[in-house]
């Protein structure tokens, strides 16, 4: 298939069951993940870690676009590829983090993404490398009087302003606006700041003329709070975000993958498979996990060479199992 239109590029990234491997972790973010396994953050071994996981055969098929943070787009592999290139050889196309992160926005511990004084010339040069899409995350929390409309309102104008500056930049924007699952909140509380954050956000990509079946949501799904007493089911998680999505979403953006947001990478799998059993929406409803399609590579990993194999078999049994449930075809028993 030629992908030479944004809505042709949208269109492949979530088709057949394939999503996002969301490995744009900034630098500081990933020195986190590598300090869990006793693995110093290098250059070379953030590059070591990623190239396996690019190199790894659950990438095919199962995979439609990677995630990458600034310095793995210019990074070439140890043989000297261009990691880009790595990506493309699998049938997966290269994307790239263009938000440059997130500050204070009141004194209610509120946060504005920001990153778009200068995007629209990181944008052509991204484009120009080779990205293909891109990624801007707004972050919601939940907590005594927040969100503020205020703070939804910047966050969600700021998505769709960054929107309309990379489909302008030939690339397909995946807009994340972000519930956070920290605190003690109800499922309820999720599904009502989730929906403020949906409506706001496609009134103003509508305003902004952003074109929507070149477009990706990358939304969180309806859960309890972390520590909430009560935890929303299985089946009550699928059931309100596939209300929150029905209620918010207009029908003729290309996709919808999910963020991970700390859950274990089975939950999330489990969940993304209940909707999809469920089925009957107008969009493929896929993953874009970081964490849950991370975590066991990373813990076989452990930073060595020798465990390279073990860390790409974990990896590509996760990406098959996400893979499985876009199209509700997983099954507990498919765990290893
Ligand atoms: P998680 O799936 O770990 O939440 O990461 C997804 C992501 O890209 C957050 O911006």
């Amino acid at each position: 298939m030629a992908l030479t239109t944004l809505e042709d590029i949208a269109a492949y990234l979530v088709s057949d069951g394939k999503g996002f491997l969301a490995a744009d972790e900034s630098t500081g973010t990933i020195g986190k993940r590598f300090d869990a396994i006793n693995t110093e953050s290098t250059e070379d071994s953030r590059r070591d870690y990623r190239e396996l996981l690019f190199r790894a055969e659950g990438m095919q098929d199962n995979i439609g676009g990677v995630i990458l943070f600034d310095e793995t787009l210019r990074q070439n592999a140890e043989d000297g590829t261009p990691l880009k290139d790595l990506i493309n050889s699998t049938g997966a196309l290269p994307g790239i983090k263009v938000d440059k992160g997130i500050s204070p926005f009141n004194d209610l511990e509120e946060v504005i993404t920001g990153g778009l004084e200068d995007l629209n010339e990181r944008c052509a040069e991204y484009a120009a490398i080779g990205a293909k899409f891109t990624k801007w995350r707004a972050v919601i929390k939940i907590g005594n009087d927040i969100p503020t409309q205020e703070c939804i309102d910047a966050n969600m104008k700021a998505l769709a302003d960054y929107a309309k500056i990379v489909q302008t930049n030939n690339m397909v924007p995946i807009v994340e606006p972000e519930v956070l699952m920290d605190g003690e909140h109800s499922a309820q509380s999720c599904f009502e700041a989730t929906a403020n954050c949906l409506k706001t956000l496609f009134s103003m990509l509508d305003a902004n003329d952003v074109n929507l079946k070149g477009t990706i949501l990358k939304p969180n799904m309806v859960v309890s709070g972390t520590d909430a007493p009560i935890q929303a089911s299985v089946s009550e998680v699928a059931e309100l975000t596939l209300k929150v999505l029905k209620e918010n979403v207009p029908s003729d953006l290309a996709g919808i993958a999910f963020l991970s947001g700390g859950q274990s990478d089975l939950v999330a799998t489990e969940h993304l498979d209940a909707m999809n059993k469920i089925g009957g929406l107008p969009w493929p409803l896929s993953f874009s996990y970081g964490r849950a399609l991370q975590q066991p590579a990373l813990k076989a990993w452990m930073g060595q060479l020798d465990n390279k194999e073990a860390a790409q078999e974990a990896f590509s049994h996760r990406a098959l199992m996400n893979k499985l449930a876009a199209q509700g075809k997983w099954n507990a028993e498919m765990e290893i």
